[in-house]
């Protein structure tokens, strides 16, 4: 296991995934954990990320100092370079100026750390603070215009620094750098698999479940039908899963999830048919927020009554994965925004938590569902909001107008996949606007609803730009709906970017 400490930089979630698909776990820990913690993890190297900061500023980050006499090999990025070097008593020349560069580096490649490696490169290097001095045993690896010292090393300490950034792109053979600190300095292996995470894991939860039984609350989305699907391999009929259908899904999906679930994998298996008690709680209420909460309040009631007619279950599974927990800022040093998983389970729910997923990336969730046999249309999802439906239709809900959504996005999708574009895209789908204009079929007069198309490329869902499905496949989805679903007589395509929109309406 590498572990990385967090120091703030923004690129260290990049980081940890680059170094997962090296084969190599990894893991992100907060600044402030110890040489000892570090050592209780057995990893086999740490890398100190760069940060916001200049060593000894009023509030810098520091470090726990054993940490550089631990034994274990350290790379050292921008400021955790800067950290290793006012250790070992070199010196620093602080920057008021913070930003990046693309520089050409020139390479020594004697260095254990450094050999094999092309001599001149460009990198993304960090104009913050500069080493002036080395301290004693270290030998400068690489110079650049802005950065006499670049790069140091120490190889009989096996502690490094480079003064940039290795896992973004724009360091042309960046890399090569991790790959060479993991293999050849910290003499990691290649063990992680997906595979052999499944294996672990079920080992895992049989140890921890024992002959006791779990609930698990099914959604259909990635995360918790992959959590399900790996505990029902773990434990088998000890797993009961909850799905509760709101009547906000999409055409086709409640019936996927039974098919899957229930008639496939032969799960104990209880739908909910929510349907009529989430409309008639939402009847009359257009406002976005206020049908947020309705539909979030009314899944917990939901669940809980269910889940009170079941006895003796100890275990609640959850679909945490690592990027919620990142997000919670509980591992990182800064906190992006508060994560509440999908429908926020009540808080008094009497059970012990589950979270098998909570150290994977959403990729690698997706590579387990695999693995697990779970068809491609759940293992691909695309992101659905926990409010469904709900929030495509604008304003107040009604059964027609979901049914008006459900068969546009219908449309859409079959579209979409048609031209190929299902894995180009990040999420697609049709939102209905209460708006209603004149239009004319067969000769005839109509005054009926438009119909938005929304499509955005992302990664994470935090910003977005439009995609831009090419003229003739937006022509059929255009004159596909319009002829399928007889309410709507008009086709509008949303070209904004989020900010200043976002990904959905509401
Ligand atoms: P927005 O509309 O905020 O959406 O740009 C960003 C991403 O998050 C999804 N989304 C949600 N997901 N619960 C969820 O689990 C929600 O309440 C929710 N609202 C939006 C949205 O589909 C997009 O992928």
């Amino acid at each position: 296991k590498i572990v990385v400490l967090d120091f703030g930089s923004p690129y260290n979630t990049q980081l940890t995934r680059t170094i997962r698909e090296f084969g190599v776990y990894s893991e992100l820990h907060q600044h402030t954990t110890t040489a000892e913690e570090i050592k209780k993890m057995n990893a086999v190297g740490i890398i100190l990320s760069g940060g916001p900061f200049s060593v000894g500023d009023e509030g810098a980050y520091s470090i726990d100092p054993e940490i550089f006499t631990s034994g274990i090999p350290i790379l050292g990025i921008c400021y955790g370079m800067h950290l290793a070097v006012n250790h070992f008593g070199g010196q620093l020349e602080k920057v008021s100026k913070r930003a990046y560069e693309i520089e050409k580096i020139s390479l020594n490649t004697s260095s254990k750390l450094f050999e094999g490696q092309s001599e001149s490169q460009e990198v993304l290097l960090s104009l913050g603070d500069k080493v002036t001095a080395l301290p004693e045993g270290f030998s400068s690896y690489a110079s650049s215009e802005a950065s006499e010292i670049a790069a140091i090393g120490d190889d009989d300490r096996k502690i490094y620094g480079i003064q940039f950034q290795p896992e973004v792109q724009q360091s042309e053979h960046g890399r090569d750098f991790l790959e060479k600190f993991i293999f050849n300095i910290c003499k990691a292996e290649n063990n992680w698999t997906m595979s052999g995470f499944v294996a672990l894991e079920i080992d895992r939860i049989r140890a921890t479940v024992g002959d006791r039984k779990v609930l698990c609350a099914l959604s259909g989305g990635v995360d918790s039908s992959v959590v399900a699907a790996l505990i029902h391999r773990a434990i088998g009929d000890q797993l009961t899963c909850i799905f509760v259908d709101h009547g906000l899904l999409r055409k086709g999906e409640a019936d996927g999830v039974v098919e899957t679930f229930s008639n496939k994998f032969h799960m104990n298996f209880i739908k909910v048919d929510a349907s009529e008690r989430f409309l008639s709680k939402l009847a009359g209420v257009s406002e976005p927020e206020q049908k947020r909460k309705i539909i979030g309040n009314e899944f917990i009631a939901v669940f809980d009554d269910e889940s009170k007619k079941l006895e003796g279950i100890d275990f609640l599974a959850q679909g945490t994965i690592y990027a919620d927990i990142i997000e919670s800022g509980t591992v990182t040093s800064q906190t992006i925004k508060s994560h509440h998983n999908v429908g926020g389970l009540p808080e008094d729910l009497e059970f012990e938590l589950i979270e098998p997923l909570a150290a994977l990336f959403k990729d690698e969730v997706r590579a387990v569902g695999a693995e697990l046999g779970l068809p491609e249309e759940i293992v691909r999802r695309q992101p659905f909001p926990g409010p469904g439906l709900g929030i495509r239709v604008l304003g107040e809900i009604t059964e027609e107008k979901l049914e008006i959504v459900r068969e546009s996005d219908w449309v859409l999708r079959d579209e979409i996949k048609k031209a190929g574009l299902e894995s180009s895209i990040w999420q697609y789908f049709t939102v209905l606007p209460d708006i209603r204009s004149v239009g004319v079929t067969d000769g005839k007069r109509t005054y009926d609803y438009a119909i938005g198309v929304r499509a955005v490329n992302s990664v994470d869902g935090m910003t977005s730009d439009w995609a831009k499905i090419p003229w003739e496949v937006l022509q059929k989805i255009s004159s596909r709906i319009t002829t399928e679903v007889p309410q709507i007589n008009r086709v509008l395509y949303d070209i904004t970017s989020k900010p200043p929109s976002t990904i959905e309406w509401e």
